[in-house]
This record gives C-alpha cells, sequence and structure tokens, in this order.
C-alpha cells in the first residue's frame, strides 16, 4: 500500500504524532539523497483551511492518526477510484458558498447557509474510532454537531421513519462524475434512531480546522459504529422519509452491502473478513470490536434484530 503526501502540514502545527514527525524527516532525508520521487503535490493545503474553536467532548482513547493519513488516504469516488485520488484531485471541489437542504416529511423545511452555520454553531470536538469494510481503520478527531441538533431544528412529522442524504453532484467540480463505477449522486441513509442518536455527528472540520476537500468538505456524516461508507461526504440535501431510502452501495452491490453496515466482526463481507483490522500506521492486525466499540451506546437500537441478515 502507498501513500502519498500530497498536500503541505501547516506551519508549525502540532499534531500529536512525534512519530509522525520523525518519519517525515525520515521521508525528507530519503528525498533529499534522491531515493524517493518527488511527491505529487495538490493545492488542497491543509494548513490554509480556518482554524475552528471547539471544546472536546469526547475521546477515544488512543493516540490520533495522523492527519497525513486521514487527510492524504481516502474513499471519495467523485475524485477517483484510488485512495490517493481525493487528496490530489479534490481542489476542484468548492465548498463554499454551499447551501444544505433539510425537507421530506418535516414541518419545517430549511436551506442552510453551511459557512453561517458554522461560524455560530456550538461545536464540538469528538475522537472517534473509524472502520472501513475493507479492514482499515482509524482514529479521527473530528469536528461537528450532533446530527440531531441539526435535524430537530425542521420538525420531522410522525410518518417519518428513515433519513435519506445525497453528495453534491456536479461534474464541473468532480470529475469522478464521469465514471459510471456508481449510480450518482452518492446516496446514504439511517434509520431515523440512528440519525437522531447522540453519537451521530454532522462532521464539519477535523484536526481543529475546516474539512478538507478530500475528507467531504464542508459537511459530512460521521456514524461511528458503522462501517465508513456510511459517512457520506459534501452533503447538499438531507430529507426525511418513510420508506428505507436507496444507498450508493447498496444499490451498486447489495450482496455486498446491506442498508445498516453496523461494524459487526461476526458478520464477514463476501471479500474481506470483519474479525481484525489493521490500523493506519500499524503493523499488527488487532480485534475488530462488536459495534466498532461503541455497544455499550448503540446496541440497544439492534435489540431482536438479526444483524446477519440486516447486514
Ligand atoms: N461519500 C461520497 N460522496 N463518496 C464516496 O465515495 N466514500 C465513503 C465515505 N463517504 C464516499 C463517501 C467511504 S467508502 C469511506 S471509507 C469514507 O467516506 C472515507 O472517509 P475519509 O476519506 O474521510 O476517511
Amino acid at each position: 500500500m502507498t501513500r502519498s503526501r500530497p498536500f503541505s502540514l501547516p506551519e508549525g502545527e502540532a499534531t500529536p504524532e512525534a512519530l509522525y514527525l520523525g518519519r517525515r524527516q525520515i521521508v525528507a532525508g530519503m528525498a533529499a539523497a534522491g531515493l524517493l520521487p518527488a511527491p505529487a503535490f495538490a493545492t488542497t493545503d491543509v494548513g490554509k483551511l480556518a482554524r475552528l474553536g471547539a471544546r472536546r467532548t469526547l475521546d477515544a482513547g488512543e493516540p490520533a492518526t495522523p492527519l497525513a493519513d486521514v487527510a492524504g488516504y481516502n474513499n471519495f469516488y467523485e475524485f477517483g477510484l484510488d485512495k490517493g485520488d481525493p487528496a490530489r484531485r479534490a481542489d476542484t471541489l468548492k465548498p463554499s458558498p454551499w447551501t444544505l437542504r433539510i425537507g421530506g416529511l418535516v414541518q419545517k423545511p430549511v436551506t442552510l447557509d453551511v459557512d453561517r452555520f458554522v461560524a455560530r454553531a456550538p461545536l464540538e470536538e469528538r475522537v472517534y474510532r473509524f472502520r472501513c469494510v475493507e479492514g482499515w481503520s482509524m482514529v479521527i478527531p473530528w469536528v461537528g454537531v450532533p446530527l440531531s441538533a441539526l435535524l430537530s431544528v425542521v420538525e420531522p412529522l410522525g410518518s417519518a421513519r428513515y433519513v435519506a442524504f445525497r453528495t453534491l453532484a456536479d461534474p464541473a467540480q468532480m470529475p469522478g462524475l464521469r465514471s459510471p463505477v456508481l449510480d450518482w449522486p452518492y446516496r446514504e441513509g439511517l434509520r431515523l434512531d440512528e440519525a437522531m442518536h447522540p453519537l451521530t455527528l454532522a462532521a464539519v472540520g477535523l484536526y481543529g480546522r475546516r474539512l478538507p476537500n478530500q475528507n467531504g468538505a464542508p459537511i459530512r456524516l460521521v456514524v461511528p459504529w458503522k462501517y465508513g461508507f456510511k459517512s457520506i461526504k459534501s452533503i447538499v440535501a438531507i430529507d426525511f422519509t418513510e420508506r428505507q431510502p436507496e444507498t450508493s452501495w447498496n444499490m451498486a452491490t447489495p450482496g455486498e452491502y446491506g442498508f445498516f453496515s453496523n461494524v459487526n466482526p461476526n458478520v464477514d463481507h463476501p471479500r474481506w473478513s470483519q474479525a481484525r483490522e489493521r490500523r493506519i500506521g500499524e503493523f499488527r492486525r488487532r480485534d475488530t470490536l462488536l459495534f466498532n466499540g461503541y455497544a455499550a451506546d448503540v446496541a440497544g437500537l439492534y435489540r431482536g434484530m438479526d444483524l446477519k441478515r440486516f447486514f
């Protein structure tokens, strides 16, 4: 697995990872000695992103994955299929100004100006574990607000049972839309109780700054007990629905991706075991925890459900 460092780190940025700095110096030394090809730099400069004031309300109790990996190793198919593509190519995305429409089965639909929302919202920093179905994982200091705070503003109707999310689909900003790999726009969905759960975050930043484009600027979903693909990026629309909404991965390969997508070491994906995982930056694999370690908080949502059937 190769990972490029396609952006510059903020000057004097305090990352918690001494390891990261050490590795950077080694890599710089190797590059200076002519042992490495020059990295492909993009204009996505994390250091230029606005800082966010946020109080830390939740800690994963583990060191965070270095920013270089969080913002350099991504899935964002609107910018290509390679893990390095989003960091190299997502500078064509224009995350400001940005409007997010929240509607469907609600009393008071709204259209949010995301910049104004970020400036006024009581932002929290929450360090969450994040696991991809492919078997890698990270620990990420997100900044955002509980999604429930955003959703309750519109006063959902009693008939609403699900929440559907949609990403921007603008070919002028997203070169990957030329590829028919998914049925665009990218879509995700949650059951209402999952969407309103206090751990579900509408994220607008990471590592104390606004989201880098490649991580889903300006607003994306983070559901820490579910697989990464439930974390839909660059959201333009949220709709309350009565019926279970379609999701991009379920439409693409229904036998591999169900609607629920809970992190569950007991239910393997047809191509990848879910029993163990590798933290980015670590060598040895570790056991994957039921609901990604958040079982005490979320297991009640699925009481009585056969999670092999509803995978
Ligand atoms: N959202 C959109 N719009 N398009 C995508 O391709 N990929 C998903 C999810 N959200 C994806 C997306 C997948 S598969 C993962 S693992 C996470 O984003 C990756 O988030 P990260 O790049 O911030 O780690």
